[in-house]
Order: C-alpha cells, then structure tokens, then sequence
C-alpha cells in the first residue's frame, strides 16, 4: 500500500469517508499504487453501511496534475496499460454513495474529470481546471466526453476536453462543474459540512434520489471501455511518447 493515498473518517462528520491525495512534493500526481488504494476505499465504503458518504480532497494549493508521467511513459516505452486505473474509473463511475469532492488550486486531466462523478464539488477562488489530453497526445478519459458535454453543452465541453482551456473556479461553477466556489481556507469545511450533512439524512431515500438524479450507468461504462481503447493506443504513439519527453526534459 501507499501513503500517497489517506483514508481518514473525521470525527467531526460522523459516517464520512476521506479519501486525500497525498503527494504534494509531485502535485499529487496519480500512480499506479494511488489508484488501487483509492479504489479499495471506494469499494470498502460501497461495502460498510458506516461509510453515507465519500469525499475526495488534496492538499493545500493542489488537488491533483492527474496521472504520473512517467506512469504514462512506462506505456509509451512498451509497457502494459495500468489496470489499476481502468479500475478505479469503474469503481468510481459506480460508487453508491454520495460523492463529494474539495478542489484547492491545480486540478489537472483525472483531477479534473473525476469531478464529473461527483455529487458536490467545492472549489476555491484559485483553482484551475484543465484537461491537456490531447497537447499529450491523448483523448479524453473517465467518461469525461460523455459526461462533460452533458453537464455543460458542447462548446465548452470541447474547450475543455478537446482545446486544453483552463477553466478557473468561476467558470467552472457557471459551466456546472462545480457547486460552490469559496476561499482556499473553507474548502475543507464546506466539503465535509457537506458530506456530513448527507451522511446524517436517510440512506435508502438518498440513495434512490442520488441514482435517480445519475441515472442509468451503463452508457458510462460503455464510454470509460470506448475511450480507453483510445487512451491505450495513443499512450503507445510516437506524439504521445515526445510529449512525455517533453515534460520530462523540460528543465
Ligand atoms: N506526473 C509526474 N510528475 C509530475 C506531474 C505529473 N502529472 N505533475 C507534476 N509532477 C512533478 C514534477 O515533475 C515535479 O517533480 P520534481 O520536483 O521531481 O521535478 C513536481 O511534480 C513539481 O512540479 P513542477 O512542474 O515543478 O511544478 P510547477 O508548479 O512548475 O507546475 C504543473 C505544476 C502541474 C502545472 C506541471 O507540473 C504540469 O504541467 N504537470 C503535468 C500535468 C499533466 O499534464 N498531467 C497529465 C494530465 S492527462
């Protein structure tokens, strides 16, 4: 297991699941060992009736600059694609309990996307979104082209997903993204207020309400399996591979 990832239930809200990234000094990008101790929390909560609600939140300044780099270069060098994350998006995208997420500053690619599945998301006043998949060569993930264009039409789905537009707190809670947009130092609050506040209400009647608002998931996963064909054959393409080296040498 990795402690890039922390698995917290804050007393202050009972019936909470915390799931932190945890790896500020690299702007909590994503690594295999993240994935799968994210989604053995994600199916643990599905598991414990304990567990009303799960929350996703980074660190100070920094929510995530998406998946590692390197993780994607070890592809593009020939390796296999990471069934970890394949399987955190699928454990995500059918999470049955309220998700709530808290974004402080850079929330970039997978810390962008994962939005999409979530309840409630709290956003400071300096956060960024941004999606630069296909500058690296690479299309959207996480049902995002499904998701985003339903959430927020189009056009700025598409300058979001496919032109690499940085959207900042503001834009992202007018295009829908996002719920509420507060100071860096009451994300954490709200967020869990939030989650709390949903944990303590009836489950099986949240439940229902959650699936009925989300509606069917099979057309998601359907999406996530069609991207990732996608995802997989570009990670291994010659424009993918100099990205990462770009990013790589870039100092
Ligand atoms: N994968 C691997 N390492 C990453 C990373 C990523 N996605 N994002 C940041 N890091 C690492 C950097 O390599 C650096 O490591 P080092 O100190 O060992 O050199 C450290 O995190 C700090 O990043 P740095 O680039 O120095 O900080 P910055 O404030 O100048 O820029 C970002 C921050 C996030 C804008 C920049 O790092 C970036 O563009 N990262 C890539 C984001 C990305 O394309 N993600 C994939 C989306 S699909």
């Amino acid at each position: 297991m990795t402690d890039h990832i922390l698995i917290e239930r804050p007393e202050a809200a009972p019936g909470v699941q915390v799931i932190r990234f945890n790896r500020a000094d690299k702007k909590n990008a994503i690594t295999r060992a993240m994935y799968e101790a994210m989604t053995a929390a994600l199916k643990a909560g599905d598991a414990d009736e304990g567990v009303r609600a799960t929350v996703f939140l980074g660190s100070e300044g920094c929510f995530s600059a998406g998946n590692d780099l390197t993780d994607f270069m070890a592809v593009a060098m020939g390796g296999a694609m990471a069934r970890e994350a394949v399987d955190f998006l699928y454990a995500l995208a059918t999470h049955s309990k309220p998700l709530v997420s808290g974004v402080d500053g850079l929330a970039i690619g997978i810390g962008t996307t994962i939005q999409l599945h979530c309840d409630l998301t709290y956003a400071s006043d300096r956060t960024q979104f941004r999606t630069p998949f296909v500058d690296l060569a690479l299309v959207p993930e996480a049902a995002s082209s499904l998701l985003a264009p339903r959430v927020m039409g189009h056009q700025r789905a598409f300058a979001l997903l496919a032109d690499g537009d940085v959207f900042s707190a503001s834009a992202a809670k007018e295009a829908g993204l996002v719920y509420a947009v507060v100071e860096p130092g009451a994300v954490e609050r709200e967020t869990l207020t939030a989650a709390g506040r949903l944990a303590a209400k009836p489950p099986k009647a949240l439940a229902i309400a959650r699936n009925l608002v989300r509606g069917d998931r099979s057309d998601v996963l359907a999406r996530i399996d069609e991207e990732l064909g996608h995802f997989s054959a570009q990670l291994k393409s010659p424009e993918a591979r100099a990205a990462f080296e770009a990013f790589m040498t870039r100092r």
